[in-house]
């Protein structure tokens, strides 16, 4: 039977609740309330996961798989421990399908150097979308410039929705890889990954999701949706900075060669030949971001807790209560207004650009992202130079929204006609 707290939308005192697990949330910023509207750049951390990292630096600190000593075996059982967590978080077969990285950048170019750059020839072609952060398409330009291949992009229409027509055209014999981002960090847009996967796969060719925007927002489970690769930073939901996760099926990371050497990714080394370490720590060279890897756990300990499903809710409400505020306000204009929507807000103002915006947001205590948010091609697509972005999460209130509203109308004060 399906819980009943995951048929509402959740009230005022259960967010409150969420609210005092996050220390932060209580700072002031020129002498104002904070009302964080940035998590699409990073999300804040709950108590849990500043003090697993303290508690594991306090108790446990030691190097993983390389000592035979009590703290060194504690800290391999809590890291590899953490690898399990986060492997049912995503449904993963097993856990040696979890690869740690540093974030999705870092996934991404595994990913390109590691699988990709090594099968394709002059004239492939590499499949994204005109919605991709920088880190989808940079490292595709890369493996392009290094093999001959060709990138190529489906366009996205004015709401920014992906063109699907033009995506099933687009796919052919010459694709290698499809790597399209699940949800868009500048507009917010879902894609309809399964659709995207089911296509690919009946071309025979791999699927990576960009799961940055969608992991602490939409339900994932890889294996339900059958893509080849999912990728994700910890940072973005609710975890520690500098660590992140390559899901990876495990019949592809065997055939994948390491992309970096050195130590814990070897079985053994002599000065002819190395013989590599099992999946996934072939991937692993150098001592991990163990703290990171345990604190990422416990975010989504946390966020399991809660229930992604009952985030959702609550953040869709916070996207139609956000969305029709904003369109009432004077001069701005959203920028990304899909059916299918993540709860982001982008907007300009036809007459302020929206650094300064941003920044008289800012005075107000208002933390929103303003400029390309490294999406730049997705600025180029609007003919805008930078748009203003509030991104929001579990902790978010129709308060903040209404503090959001309040912070335009200054801006219309200082800069109005
Ligand atoms: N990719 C992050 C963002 O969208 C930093 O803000």
């Amino acid at each position: 039977m399906t819980p009943i707290e995951s048929l509402t939308i959740p009230d005022a005192p259960t967010i409150a609740r969420w609210r005092d697990d996050f220390p932060i949330l209580r700072t002031r910023v020129h002498g104002k309330p904070l009302v964080y509207l940035d998590n699409g750049a990073t999300t804040q951390k709950p108590t849990a996961v500043i003090e697993a990292e303290r508690d594991y630096y306090m108790h446990a600190n030691a190097n993983v798989h390389r000592g035979v000593h009590w703290l060194s075996q504690r800290a391999t059982r809590d890291y590899e421990g953490a690898r399990a967590r986060i492997a049912s978080f995503l449904n993963a077969a097993q856990p040696e399908e979890i690869v740690f990285v540093r974030g999705t950048t870092e996934a991404i170019n595994l990913v390109a150097q590691s699988d990709v750059r090594g099968r394709i020839k002059p004239g492939d072609e590499i499949l994204i979308s005109a919605m991709e952060h920088h880190s989808n398409i940079v490292p595709w330009q890369l493996v392009c410039e290094q093999t001959g291949a060709q990138l190529r992009v489906v366009p996205i229409d004015d709401s920014g929705t992906l063109d699907f027509e033009a995506y099933e055209r687009m796919i052919n014999a010459r694709t290698r890889i499809v790597a399209v981002t699940h949800v868009s960090n500048a507009l917010g847009t879902i894609n309809p990954v399964e659709r995207l996967i089911d296509i690919a796969h009946a071309h025979d060719v791999p699927v990576l999701l960009d799961g940055a925007q969608a992991v602490a927002h939409v339900p994932v489970d890889v294996r339900a949706l059958d893509c080849d690769f999912y990728a994700f930073s910890g940072h973005k939901i609710y975890g520690p900075t500098g660590i992140g996760v390559l899901y990876a099926k495990a019949n592809r990371l065997k055939a994948m060669p390491p992309w970096q050497g050195g130590g814990d990714m070897i079985r053994s080394v002599t000065f002819e030949r190395t013989e590599y370490n099992d999946i996934p720590w072939k991937f692993e060279a150098g001592t991990p971001n163990i703290a990171g890897a345990i604190g990422l756990a416990v975010a989504l300990d946390y966020v399991r807790a809660i229930g992604i499903e009952v985030i959702g809710r609550h953040e869709a409400q916070l996207l139609a209560d956000a969305t029709e505020a904003m369109r009432a306000v004077p001069r701005v204009r959203l920028i990304g207004t899909a059916q299918d929507k993540a709860a982001i807000v982008s907007f300009v103002h036809e007459d302020v650009h929206a650094h300064d915006v941003g920044t008289i947001l800012d005075h107000c205590g208002v933390a929103v992202r303003a400029g390309h948010h490294c999406a730049m091609p997705v600025m180029q697509r609007f003919g805008v130079p930078a748009t203003v972005r509030a991104s929001f999460a579990l902790y978010n209130t129709r308060e903040d929204i209404d503090a959001l509203v309040a912070a335009m109308r200054k801006v219309q004060e200082v800069f109005g006609r």
